[in-house]
C-alpha cells in the first residue's frame, strides 16, 4: 500500500466528501441572481475593462462552479458584453479536479437542470452532457489546499458551501481572514447552510441569513496564519493537457514555471524586504511601483518607490515593523504614464522557521481604479479649491506620517548609537584595564628576566671555577704517583689517578663501571665487603696486601665526604710498603757509613 501512489491517493479522495450537484440549495442561486450578481455586474460595467472574478475553493467535480457561471451568464443576458468572467474552482483532489475541467456529468443531472439550461449550457452525448465550452472557457479549474496555500486575489465573489464543516476551527481561523483578503471591497463571500464565519463576524456582514451570504466589512484583515504559501502554489493541473503525457515526466520544473504564470497573472504585485527595509525578492509586476533612479544601486524599497508613494510606503512599513501586525494604506497615490491611480499598500511581517529574523510581504494592490483627478469628487459637489485642499491635506497627512516615521526610525538609529557606544566605551575600560595588568606582568618579567641574567652570570663564573678547580684537580690527581681509586654508593669508578689504572686494572673506559667487576692487579678477595663496610660504618679500613709481583702495599679504604658532610662512597689508597723496607735499610747504610768515617777521623 506504502508503494502504490495510485492506492493512496484513492484512498485519500475516498477520505474527502466530494458529494455535489448542480445548483445545490437553489435558493442561494435564486438569491444571487437577483440581488447580488446584478448590482454587482452594474458596478463592474463603470470600470475601463470590466471582469467579475469568482473563486469556489473545494469545488469537487465542479458543478457548484458550473452553477454559478451559469447564473452570471443568464445575469449578463443575450446581448454581447465587454465584461471578462473570471471563475476559478479549486480542491484539495486531484481527481475531482480532473472531472471538472472536462465537465462531463451523467444523464442524472437533468434532475437538477432545468431543461431550458441543459440545452443552452451543455451538449448531450449520448448519456452524458457536457458543459458546453463558452461555458467551460470561463471557468479555471486547480489544485488548491484553502488551509495551506495561498489564495486568489481582487475577488468579487467566494463561494465556499459545504467545506468549512470539515475543517477544524483552528483552520477556520486561517480560511477566513485568507477570504476577507481576497475579496475586493463590496465583494461577497457565500458558505454552507451549516458554516458561519465564526469569530470573525467584524469581518463581514451577514446581508442575507438564510442564504448565508456575507458582504465584506471595510476594515483591515487581521494578521492570521500567514498567506505565504508553505509549499508552494501547486497549480500544475491547470488544463489537463499540461501534466499528462508529454508534460508529466518534467513534474516539478512544470510546477514551477506553472506557479509562476499563474502568480504573475493573479497574484498582486509584492516585494519581501527585511527590517531594513532591503528587497530579497520581487514577485509579479512591480515596475509599476518601483523605479531605478540614477545614482548609486539600492535595494533600499523606500528609493525604489516612485516617489508619489514613498511616504505612504514608509509610514505603512514603520507602522508593521512597530507594532509587529500587518499594516494597511488605503488610496496611496501613484503616478502611471502621466495618469494618477490610487493603489493600497499591505505591509504583513512574517518569520520562517529555518530563521529567527523577520521579514515583511509589501503588497501593492490595484484594486482601486484609475481615475482623473478633475472626474473625483464631482459628485460630492466640491469645488476644485476644495477638492485641490483636500487632496494636499491628505498629502500632508502622509508627509507627517512618514517623517514621523523618519524620526522614530532615527531614535532608534540614535538609541542603537548610543547603546553601542556604551559598549565601546566599557570594552575600552577593559582593555585599559587589561594593559594595566599586562604593563604590571611586563615588570615583573623584566625583573625576573634580570634575576635570571645574574644568575646566569654566577652559574658560568660558578663553571668557569669548577672548569678550572676540575683541572687542577686532575693535574693534580696526575702528578700523584700513589694509586688512588674514588667509588661512590654503588661502588662505580668514578675517578682514579694514572697509578692506580696499573694496580686495579682500570681502563679509561672503565669509569662508571663497578669496581667489583674489574680484575685488579692486588689481591683482596673481600673487596666489596670492605669497600660496603666503610660505607656503612663511616670508619677506616687498612690492610696489606701484595701484587701478581708479589710487591707489598699498604690498602687504606676511607669514607667519601661531600662538602655537605654526605657519604657518597669511598676512596682507596695504596701505599707501597715495599719500598719503605728499602729506604729503612739503605738509611741503616748511611748512618753505618758516617759511623765508620767518625771512628776514622778520630
Ligand atoms: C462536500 S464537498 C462540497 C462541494 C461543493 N462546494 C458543494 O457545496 O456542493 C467538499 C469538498 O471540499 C474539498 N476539500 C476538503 N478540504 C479541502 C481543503 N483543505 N482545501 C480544498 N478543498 C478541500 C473536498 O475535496 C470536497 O471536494
Amino acid at each position: 500500500m506504502r508503494d502504490n501512489k495510485k492506492e493512496i491517493q484513492a484512498l485519500f479522495d475516498d477520505l474527502l466528501i466530494n458529494v455535489t450537484r448542480f445548483f445545490r440549495d437553489e435558493a442561494v442561486f435564486r438569491a444571487l441572481k437577483k440581488r447580488f450578481l446584478p448590482t454587482l455586474l452594474k458596478n463592474k460595467r463603470k470600470d475601463r475593462q470590466p471582469e467579475l472574478r469568482a473563486w469556489v475553493p473545494g469545488c469537487a467535480s465542479g458543478e457548484e462552479v458550473y452553477s454559478l457561471a451559469i447564473c452570471i451568464l443568464e445575469t449578463l443576458g443575450r446581448k454581447p458584453s465587454k465584461m471578462r468572467i473570471q471563475i476559478f474552482g479549486t480542491d484539495l483532489s486531484e481527481s475531482v479536479i480532473e472531472h471538472a475541467r472536462l465537465g462531463i456529468y451523467s444523464n442524472a443531472i437533468e434532475k437538477d437542470v432545468s431543461p431550458a439550461r441543459l440545452k443552452r449550457f451543455f451538449v448531450k452525448r449520448d448519456s452524458t452532457y457536457q458543459i458546453h465550452r463558452n461555458v467551460r472557457d470561463i471557468c479555471t479549474f486547480a489544485r488548491q489546499n484553502i488551509t495551506a496555500d495561498p489564495p486568489f486575489s481582487r475577488l468579487d465573489l467566494i463561494s465556499c458551501r459545504n467545506v468549512l464543516i470539515y475543517l477544524s476551527p483552528e483552520l477556520h481561523k486561517r480560511c477566513i481572514p485568507q477570504f476577507h483578503y481576497a475579496l475586493t471591497a463590496g465583494g461577497y463571500l457565500i458558505l454552507g447552510p451549516a458554516e458561519s464565519v465564526g469569530l470573525y463576524d467584524e469581518l463581514f456582514k451577514l446581508v442575507d441569513k438564510k442564504n448565508k451570504i456575507y458582504a465584506k466589512a471595510a476594515v483591515t484583515t487581521p494578521r492570521t496564519a500567514d498567506l505565504i504559501p508553505q509549499r508552494g502554489l501547486e497549480l500544475s493541473h491547470f488544463g489537463t493537457r499540461s501534466t499528462v503525457g508529454a508534460g508529466a515526466h518534467l513534474g516539478g520544473d512544470l510546477l514551477k514555471v506553472a506557479d509562476r504564470i499563474m502568480l504573475s497573472a493573479y497574484a498582486p504585485a509584492a516585494v519581501v524586504i527585511d527590517q531594513d527595509m532591503h528587497v530579497q525578492q520581487f514577485r509579479g509586476r512591480t515596475d509599476l511601483f518601483l523605479e531605478h533612479t540614477p545614482g548609486p544601486a539600492t535595494f533600499n524599497l523606500v528609493q525604489l518607490a516612485r516617489p508619489t508613494l514613498a511616504a505612504d510606503l514608509r509610514a505603512t512599513i514603520h507602522r508593521a515593523i512597530k507594532t509587529d501586525k500587518p499594516a494597511r494604506k488605503e488610496r496611496a497615490k501613484v503616478k502611471l504614464s502621466g495618469r494618477s491611480n490610487e493603489i493600497n499598500i499591505q505591509a504583513v511581517p512574517f518569520r520562517i522557521p529555518a530563521s529567527d529574523k523577520s521579514w515583511l510581504l509589501v503588497i501593492f494592490d490595484e484594486t482601486t481604479k484609475a481615475t482623473k483627478p478633475e472626474k473625483l469628487p464631482r459628485a460630492l459637489g466640491k469645488t476644485a479649491t476644495e477638492r485641490e485642499v483636500g487632496e494636499l491635506r491628505r498629502e500632508l497627512a502622509a508627509a507627517k506620517e512618514s517623517l514621523q516615521a523618519i524620526i522614530e526610525e532615527q531614535e532608534a538609529t540614535n538609541e542603537e548609537l548610543k547603546s553601542s557606544n556604551e559598549e565601546i566605551e566599557s570594552s575600552n575600560e577593559e582593555l585599559q584595564s587589561t594593559n594595566e595588568e599586562l604593563e604590571t606582568a611586563k615588570e615583573e618579567l623584566q625583573s625576573t628576566n634580570e634575576e635570571l641574567t645574574t644568575l646566569n652570570e654566577e652559574l658560568s663564573n660558578r663553571n668557569l671555577e669548577m672548569m678550572q678547580l676540575t683541572g687542577e684537580l686532575n693535574n693534580l690527581l696526575a702528578s700523584i704517583q700513589m694509586p688512588i681509586v674514588m667509588v661512590d654508593n654503588a661502588l662505580t669508578v668514578r675517578r682514579a689517578t694514572p697509578a692506580a689504572r696499573t694496580a686495579f686494572n682500570i681502563l679509561p673506559t672503565d669509569i662508571g663501571r663497578p669496581l667489583t667487576e674489574l680484575r685488579p692487579n692486588i689481591d683482596v678477595p673481600d673487596l666489596e665487603n670492605v669497600l660496603r663496610e666503610v660505607i656503612e660504618t663511616l670508619g677506616t679500613r687498612e690492610r696489606k696486601v701484595t701484587d701478581q709481583t708479589g710487591r707489598k702495599y699498604s690498602l687504606r679504604v676511607r669514607p667519601y665526604r661531600t662538602t655537605d658532610n654526605k657519604i657518597d662512597g669511598a676512596v682507596l689508597t695504596l701505599i707501597d710498603i715495599d719500598g719503605d723496607s728499602d729506604r729503612g735499610s739503605s738509611k741503616k747504610r748511611k748512618r753505618g757509613a758516617r759511623e765508620k768515617q767518625e771512628v776514622t777521623t778520630e
